[in-house]
C-alpha cells in the first residue's frame, strides 16, 4: 500500500467554509477525499495537455436522416481507428441518434477526432469527457 503523508494546509476561512457545504453536498467523508480528488482531477487535466496517453469519450446526438452524416461519422472512425475503443450507438427517437465514442490514445488525437466529428453538418451536439488511463494518479 503506498505510504500516506499528513501535511497542513491553509486557506481563508470563508474559502474552507464554501469547501466544507460543496464536500457535505457531495458525499465526502472528509477534506482528506475531497483534496485527493481535487489533486487526481489536475494530474488528469495536465494529461491533457502534456499530450499523454489520455482515455475518455466523446458524446455525438445527430439527425440520421442528414444526408451522407453516418458516411461521414464512420469515416472519421475509421480513419482514427487506432484511438477508437468502442462504440455505443442509441437511437433516441425516429429522428436522432446519440452516439458514445470510448477512445484512448495520444491527446492530441483524440481531439483531432472530436473536432472532425463536431464540424460536421447535422451534428447538433458534442461532447468530449475527459479521462485517464489510471496510470498516474
Ligand atoms: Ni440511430
Amino acid at each position: 500500500m503506498t505510504k500516506l503523508i499528513r501535511f497542513g494546509v491553509s486557506m481563508e476561512k470563508g474559502l474552507l467554509s464554501k469547501f466544507d457545504r460543496l464536500l457535505k453536498a457531495e458525499g465526502y467523508a472528509s477534506r482528506s477525499e475531497a483534496i485527493r480528488d481535487l489533486v487526481r482531477k489536475t494530474i488528469v487535466e495536465e494529461e491533457w495537455v502534456t499530450g499523454e496517453t489520455v482515455s475518455g469519450s466523446i458524446m455525438l446526438v445527430y439527425n440520421h436522416h442528414h444526408r451522407e452524416l453516418l458516411e461521414k461519422i464512420m469515416d472519421i472512425q475509421h480513419d482514427f481507428h487506432e484511438v477508437i475503443i468502442s462504440t455505443q450507438h442509441v437511437h433516441m427517437d425516429h429522428d436522432n441518434c446519440l452516439e458514445i465514442i470510448v477512445v484512448k490514445g495520444m491527446a492530441e488525437v483524440i481531439k483531432k477526432v472530436y473536432n472532425h466529428l463536431t464540424a460536421l453538418k447535422g451534428v447538433k451536439y458534442t461532447s468530449l469527457s475527459r479521462a485517464t488511463t489510471g496510470k498516474k494518479i
